[in-house]
């Protein structure tokens, strides 16, 4: 028989009110290091949500968020409200997770002896988890690997290598080495029309130690940021890892929208991607781009502009950044060179205002001093010779045609139940899921057929006001025969979901309909919550 854990067991689980993390990530954070350490083993069945809501004193939609992810990520089986039970069999990924735990068994969740930094950036392993997956279709935050310039790429190598000095063997610049930081700044300056000389530009392992180096100069702990309602997951981790307290701020068809509803905390920080809104796909409009400039020099806040994919726009002309509208220094300028080359480049760049260099340029010193200065030289080659440019204009026309094939193919199998609008920029694209459907079961459902797709929902910054039901699918690293072959997948997915989903009479919700005695247990349920 299932081994049953009371909700007792779990009294001992310390939730903290004040911390900027959502409570239902804090439950799911220390349910997941419970079911890795085999403190949960497989197979046992897990306390009702309400009862663990009871035990916890907290609301009972926070467990059920929890479970929900645990259910979406594969640690969990079976259904909310009938038995939820640690799964049987941990999908693979999850089960390297468990390795690297292993020799922690003595351990606390999170760790020993950490600062209270140190618990906010341990509990942000789930968000960045994702991120180190396989590529595998349709996940999102790949490029095409297979058609990287591999032999011209390799040759700048060797001629570095052949004519190194040793100078090159040394420590550099902690800014970037100075023929790189020149090329990226004529760069910006013609295609994106960056204000800037090279000097501001610093150089840096990724967009990701940009946002760590930002929040390391301009945050303070309890500070808040505001973000684009949904929004780029690492970007989360980094921002609540330095104890920053992050604001949802709605994002419609024009972009992020800071005047919608007077929000309650002023700002320190605004993190936006007006380019290409990740991952809802918008483009900031102008009149918007200029009333976030204005709410920046009225709340004297820093923009933090993350212009990612900016490389692969595929209607109309390239677009200025909202860093060349800026008169009064507000904004930093993010980019990378993950998605125009490759992402274990780790190079990318920040632009930021001609005041705040030292301050950027020490930060970058103690972080590991300088990325690796060959490397930076191949790049700067890479640049000047043309081959940057030459990759993204064949690239920008092999993605058009990836992202064309998967709005087609979709369109043709999923019989109006997913509406696939085509992105004007980028190498991934939301597809929005009509009403009923639950968004959770058709990634599981999707999973099962082998296609890969992350819930719109998990890439909310706050769950509470999360009111869109989507998918977030990448198209950059998978050729079209493996687009067709997962679209097709997925549609089956999103169909299967549909004709096994009622609606429940009162509540007008989606149930599964997999199971009619689940489903009774769950209709049981829910007349008891409407009765209390
Ligand atoms: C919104 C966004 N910003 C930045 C990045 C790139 O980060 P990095 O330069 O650290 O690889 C990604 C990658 O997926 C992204 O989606």
């Amino acid at each position: 028989m299932a081994k049953r854990a009371t909700a007792a067991a779990f009294s001992s689980i310390l939730l903290d009110e004040a911390s900027p993390e959502p409570l239902y990530r804090q439950v799911y954070s220390r349910l997941r290091t419970a079911i890795l350490m085999r403190q949960l083993p497989p197979g046992t069945r897990l306390p009702s949500t309400r009862e663990l809501a009871n035990e916890l004193n907290i609301s009972r939609n926070t467990v059920m968020n929890a479970y929900d992810q645990l259910l979406a990520e594969g640690y969990l089986e079976g259904q909310v409200g009938s038995g939820t039970f640690v799964s049987l069999a941990l999908p693979d990924d999850l089960l390297q997770a468990r390795a690297s735990t292993r020799g922690t068994k003595k351990l606390s969740p999170v760790g020993r002896g950490l600062s209270r930094r140190g618990q906010l950036l341990a509990n942000t392993r789930a968000a960045v988890t994702p991120i180190l997956g396989k590529a595998r279709p349709l996940l999102p935050g790949r490029p095409a690997f297979d058609e990287f310039p591999i032999s011209v790429w390799s040759s700048l190598v060797t001629r570095h290598w052949e004519h190194v000095s040793t100078r090159m063997l040394d420590y550099g610049e902690a800014a970037g080495y100075r023929p790189l930081r020149e090329a990226i700044a004529a760069y910006l300056s013609l295609s994106r029309a960056v204000q800037c000389v090279s000097d501001q530009v610093i150089v840096v392992s990724g967009t990701q130690q940009a946002l760590d180096l930002a929040a390391r100069v301009l945050l303070d702990p309890g500070d808040s940021v505001w973000m684009e309602e949904y929004s780029y997951l690492a970007a989360q981790a980094a921002l609540v890892g330095a104890g920053a307290k992050l604001i949802s701020i709605p994002v419609d068809d024009e972009g992020l929208n800071c005047s919608s509803n007077a929000p309650t905390a002023i700002p320190r920080l605004i993190y936006v991607t007006p380019s290409h809104q990740y991952p809802l796909g918008v483009t900031m409009s102008l009149p918007r781009r200029l009333a976030l400039l204005d709410c920046a020099n009225r709340f004297a806040a820093w923009i933090l502009e993350d212009d990612y994919d900016s490389e692969y726009r595929y209607v109309g002309r390239p677009l200025a950044a909202l860093q060349g509208l800026d008169t009064e220094g507000r904004v930093i300028y993010l980019g990378t060179f993950s998605k125009a080359l490759f992402p274990s480049l780790r190079l990318g760049y920040m632009v930021v205002p001609q005041d705040l260099v030292t301050a950027f340029e020490a930060a970058r010193a103690t972080a590991g001093w300088c990325s690796p200065i060959v490397e930076q030289a191949v790049l700067a080659d890479f640049i000047n010779e043309g081959h940057f440019a030459r990759h993204i204009r064949r690239m920008r026309a092999l993605y058009a045609e990836r992202q064309r094939v998967l709005v087609g193919t979709l369109d043709r199998e999923c019989e109006g139940l997913l509406d696939t609008r085509g992105d004007d920029a980028g190498i991934h694209l939301t597809a929005w899921l009509s009403d009923p459907l639950d968004e959770r079961e058709v990634v599981r459902q999707a999973a099962q057929r082998g296609v890969k797709v992350q819930p719109l929902s998990s890439f909310a910054v706050d769950s509470e006001k999360q009111t869109r039901k989507g998918l977030v699918l990448g198209y950059g690293a998978y050729d079209v025969d493996q687009i067709k072959e997962a679209a097709v997948k997925l549609a089956a997915a999103v169909r299967a979901t549909a004709s096994a989903t009622v609606v429940h009479p009162k509540t007008s919700k989606a149930i599964p309909n997999t199971n009619s005695r689940r489903r009774k247990a769950r209709f049981q349920d829910d007349r008891h919550l409407a009765d209390t």
